[in-house]
């Protein structure tokens, strides 16, 4: 389960990590360009920006996700393919998998 409340009490954590955070959303707003006038978020603000990132990935990612499958489910010959496809890189199910690998599978990226 998630709880908003979670992130705020987080933020200290990441403020304290700041300079490490070069590859995180957080890093530019924790690390601002004092030059162009930026200045570093409050931890209501962070919070803010964190609940957004949930918010924004996880309702279009879940129905990009189900009208996928729903699709799949009602079109045979491209579930086949999928499935096909899929097993040439995953032959069973604990078959490690990476996403250059994914990208790589035509059926599913078109
Ligand atoms: C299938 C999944 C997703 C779909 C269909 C989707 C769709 C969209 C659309 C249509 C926009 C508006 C773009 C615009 O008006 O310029 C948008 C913006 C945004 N999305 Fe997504 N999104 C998805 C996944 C995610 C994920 C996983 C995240 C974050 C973890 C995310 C974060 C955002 C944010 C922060 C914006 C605002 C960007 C901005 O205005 O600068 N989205 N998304």
């Amino acid at each position: 389960m998630f709880h908003f409340q979670d992130l705020h009490s987080q933020m200290g954590d990441l403020r304290s990590h700041a300079e490490k955070l070069t590859t995180s959303l957080f890093g530019p707003m924790l690390n601002p360009d004092a030059e162009k006038g930026q200045s570093i978020p409050s931890d209501r603000d962070l919070t803010a920006e964190a609940m957004l990132m949930v918010g924004a990935g996880t309702d279009t990612t879940a129905n990009a996700l189900c009208v996928g499958a729903w699709m799949l489910l009602n079109d045979p010959g491209a579930l086949e393919n999928l499935n096909h496809e899929l097993r040439t890189v995953m032959p069973d199910k604990d078959s490690p998998i990476d996403l250059t690998t994914l990208e790589g599978l035509p059926f599913l990226v078109s």
